[in-house]
Formats: structure tokens, sequence, C-alpha cells
């Protein structure tokens, strides 16, 4: 057991997909999982162990911005030896050519600062995906027709942004789309030497205002768990 989750040591997979949501790992869980088990609800942060196609994994919640996202990544690398960590979650789109439903694999996450920004100094770390996890991911999106695309997006600090400047820098240089924890999870990656990805939906749009409808909320949602869970186990 650590600070933040209540698990045995050998209740978490050496594979674990991070939802940002706690009830998306259940339902995610429950939808794609065999012998699915519940392993944390310290504070409702839900963690669930099963099987797909005979390969165990841990589908746990991070909770929302790279702090949240740092306890959990943290505890389950250094103290349940997570291997391959792959956050599954929605992100805003910053391309007219990205389309909402559409996944966004990240090469990269660009950040005005992450928890590690202090042991960084002046140094601007580039955090990237694990290069094996990212071209399996590609192949099960193509292999499913997924419309995706591979490349930057950035890990904002604030959904709620009063620095429209920034994201407008961001458009202009290609990022992708804009969600709140991946830069921080690849930067632990690469400290401890472990895999890591971030396969995204796009769930709104900042630059056409589109929004998925609740209605293909599930749909979109599954095909990234299950690119995620194909790229895991290739
Ligand atoms: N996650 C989903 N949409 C987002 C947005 N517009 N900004 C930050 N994170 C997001």
């Amino acid at each position: 057991m650590t600070i933040h989750i209540g698990a045995k040591p050998e209740d978490i997979a050496e594979t674990v997909l991070l939802p940002g949501d706690p009830y998306r790992a259940k339902w995610a869980a429950e939808t794609f999982l065999d012998d699915v088990t519940l392993v944390n609800e310290v504070r409702g942060m839900l963690g669930f162990t099963g099987y797909w196609k005979g390969n165990r994994v841990t589908i746990h919640g991070s909770g929302m911005g790279m702090p949240s996202l740092s306890i959990y990544a943290n505890e389950l690398i250094r103290d349940y030896n997570a291997q391959t960590l792959i956050r599954i979650g929605s992100c805003g789109g910053m391309q007219k050519h990205v389309d909402v439903r559409d996944v966004i694999i990240a090469m990269t996450a660009t950040s005005l600062s992450t928890p590690s920004s202090g042991i960084f100094k002046e140094i601007n770390f580039a955090p990237c995906a694990d290069y094996g996890l990212l071209r399996a991911a590609v192949d099960a999106a193509q292999a499913k027709g997924t419309p995706t695309h591979v490349g930057g997006i950035y890990s904002s600090d604030v959904f709620y942004d009063e620095r429209p400047d920034l994201n407008e820098q961001m458009v202009r240089h290609g990022i992708l789309g804009v969600e709140m924890e991946a830069a921080e999870l690849y930067n632990l990656a690469a400290r401890h030497g472990r895999r890591a990805l971030a396969v995204l939906t796009v769930s709104d749009h900042l630059l056409t205002g589109a929004a998925l409808p609740s209605e293909d909320r599930e749909k979109s949602f599954g095909d990234m768990v299950e690119i995620a869970l194909a790229a895991a186990f290739t």
C-alpha cells in the first residue's frame, strides 16, 4: 500500500492504462477486460486489474492535471513497479484538420511548467513518447480505421485559460491538441526508464467550438482504449 493507492503490491499489473476520470477507468475495465478486480478506491480514485486477451493490465484513474497524475504515476512506478504506462484521455483539438472523435497519439508534450520543472531548472527538457509503443499504437489505429493524428500536444496547467496567446502560439506551431497530463507522465517515464504513451480522443475543438456529442462518447473512447491495449501488448 502507498499513501494514495490501497492495492497490495501484487494487485497492480506491469502495464497500466491511466484515464483521468476514475469512472472511465471503471467503464473501460468492465467493458474491455475479463476477470476484473477492484484494486484501489482510496479517495475515490478507482483502479481495476483484469485481463485483455490473456494479458494482465491495470486501469487506474490519474485525476486531472499533472500534480494529480504525478502522485499516481510516481507510486505506480516506484512502489508497484509499473513498466508501461499509457494515458488514455480526452483533449481539445488545435488544428483545422483535427476533428472531434479523432484520435491523437502524442509524440511529445510541450508545457509551460510541470511538477518536474523544479529539477530541470533552466533546461527545457523535451518529454517524448516511447517509440515502440507509439509505432504499435499507430498500427493499431490504422488497423481499426480510426482517423488518427501523430504529433506534438500541449499539456496545460489550466483548463479555463486566461492567456489565449499561449494557445495561439501552440496552434501556430502545429500542436495537435491540448490536455493536462501527458508531459509529466513522459517526464516520469524518462526518469525511471519506463515506457509511456498518451492516446487521446478529441472531445472538443478550440478553433471551431465543436464538441463530441454525449451519445458518441462511448464509441470514441472505446476506440482509444482498444488502441492503447493493442499497443501495450504488441
Ligand atoms: N481536455 C479535453 N479538452 C480540453 C481542453 N480544451 N483543454 C484542456 N484539457 C482538455
